[in-house]
């Protein structure tokens, strides 16, 4: 983390502060006027202060699409402490930042390779960009079955098969916390003069601690999205895009940046990232060191209690995966639960809210938001149930534990399958269709279908298996039709 003296400064904060001395009675947009033409319940409960810095790109202020004044100077502050070459703040999400970024590789019918657990942004850059998506297939976790991500192996593999290839696509972490790596795949990729643009939705903390997984700007990468909402205290829909180096057309992903931004960025939201910058330059070190001590000390714990099973490091011991032990992953089926279960006992009996369950695990998110009183809570419910459910052999809920199929033959582009008529036909008779849209089953988090792929007969039996488990299937509806081209 570089930092010099003026990280201490947050530019955006300070412009807003200026603007709002000045006491301007308001004749422009926003209509709410400083917050005088607004609900009531909504005003008490915003306070009015927050509608007066809920401004756009006025004289003293800035225009997030082409800045020159406290964003330019914010987006510096930003690049600095994270380390990129040029800093772009993202007021619609890594969704827009991932977009911009797959448009700004590929043009219409150009070859991408992504591997297959990659978010729905990746899948919308690839519709809106007309690209054709050269899939890496992933290993699967032996211990929880979920996704960890491509090998080196299979990702050198798919830059052999691809030559033409415009760019790679990776994820630092999954959202469960598993990170590829990634060194060794910026390499490969960079050797073939391949640019890599790094979805680090979930790793933006990655920088504060020596003892996470690398970032993606550490480790080369051409272009990295986080999203600073997500753990480093900005409001939601905050992101940041990273660039360094020669290989990503600038001009081009500015373009892009604002075809998928708003043209009314939110200074609130703006706001938030250049104080969450400030904080993380400032504290973020320490508070990281901090919460990661915590962690690993409730992870000690929970390893304790009998029939919790927490997905570990040495869990990925040898698989040249890491793991981010902020993000907890506990399978409770060892006390007869399904994850979904665990979570509606920890939400209406504790009070805890997890991130996210499925049948098999639940997902709980630390950060340093997060004070020692949550995480002994935490500790403490897990103890309680753990003893009330009791550890038993005889597992009643089952789990994916058959192997991926094979990915179909891309008949069509991505964005052809989504411009297409579609029709919605019952699983069984999609064999030989090719699919409108993405199904994918959780866990483990890995598309089965694509848009544009034929449908194997392996898939639909994949499919129909995972169903029978319980497992939760987007793309699938509730009378388990999936959408193919008519
Ligand atoms: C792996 C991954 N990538 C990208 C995103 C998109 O991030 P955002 O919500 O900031 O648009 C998410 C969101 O959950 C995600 O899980």
């Amino acid at each position: 983390v570089q930092r010099n003296n003026k990280q201490d400064n947050a530019p955006i904060l300070q412009a807003l502060n200026n603007y709002l001395e000045k006491n301007y009675v308001s004749f422009h947009i926003p209509g709410h006027k400083n917050g005088q033409l607004v609900d009531q319940e909504l005003l008490a409960m915003f306070q009015q202060q927050l509608f007066c810095f809920d401004l756009t790109e006025l004289p003293g202020l800035d225009d997030l699409h082409q800045p020159e004044g406290p964003i330019e100077e914010a987006q510096k502050l930003g690049a600095q402490l994270f380390g990129a070459e040029e800093t772009f703040f993202l007021v619609n999400g890594t969704s827009c930042g991932i977009e911009a970024g797959i448009l700004s590789l590929c043009r219409d019918g150009e070859e991408i390779i992504v591997p297959r657990n990659v978010h729905q942004s990746v899948a919308y850059g690839l519709i809106l960009s007309g690209a054709i998506p050269r899939y890496v297939p992933v290993e699967v976790c032996p211990k929880t079955g979920l996704a960890l991500g491509p090998s080196l192996f299979k990702v050198e593999e798919t830059l052999k098969l691809y030559p033409k290839a415009k760019g790679l696509v990776l994820v630092n972490p999954t959202y469960q916390g598993v990170a590829p790596a990634l060194k060794d795949l910026v390499k490969l990729a960079h050797h073939a003069d391949l640019p890599v643009l790094i979805d680090e939705a979930h790793g933006s903390h990655f920088c504060f601690s020596s003892s996470l997984p690398p970032s993606g700007l550490e480790a080369g990468g051409d272009l990295v999205v986080q999203s600073t909402h997500k753990l480093l205290g900005s409001l939601t829909q905050t992101s940041l895009l990273h660039v360094q180096g020669r290989r990503i057309n600038r001009i081009r992903l500015k373009g892009y940046l604002k075809m998928v931004q708003t043209s009314s960025p939110s200074y609130l939201l703006m706001a938030s990232l250049d104080g969450a910058r400030r904080n993380m330059a400032l504290k973020g070190k320490k508070l990281w060191e901090e919460i990661l001590e915590e962690v690993r000390e409730i992870r000690r714990q929970i390893n304790a209690l009998p029939g919790l099973d927490l997905l570990d490091e040495e869990d990925l011991k040898g698989t040249g995966f890491l793991l981010d032990p902020t993000k907890l992953v506990i399978s409770p089926r060892g006390i007869g639960l399904s994850g979904e279960e665990l979570a509606k006992i920890l939400r209406e009996k504790y009070r805890i809210q997890p991130e996210y369950a499925d049948n098999n695990h639940v997902l709980l998110i630390v950060t340093p938001g997060n004070s020692r009183e949550d995480l002994n809570k935490l500790v403490v419910s897990l103890v309680l149930i753990a003893k009330e459910y009791g550890e038993i052999s005889d597992r009643k809920v089952k789990k994916i534990d058959f192997p991926n199929p094979p990915i179909g033959k891309q008949e069509v582009s991505p964005r052809e399958a989504y411009n297409r008529q579609f029709v919605l036909l019952p699983l069984p008779e999609t064999i030989g269709e090719i699919a409108a849209e993405l199904v994918c089953p959780y866990p483990p988090g890995i598309p089965v279908v694509c848009p544009g792929e034929k449908i194997t007969a392996e898939a639909v039996d994949y499919l129909r298996q995972a169903r029978e488990v319980g497992a939760k299937i987007r793309g699938l509806d509730k009378e388990g039709r999936i959408a193919i081209l008519s």
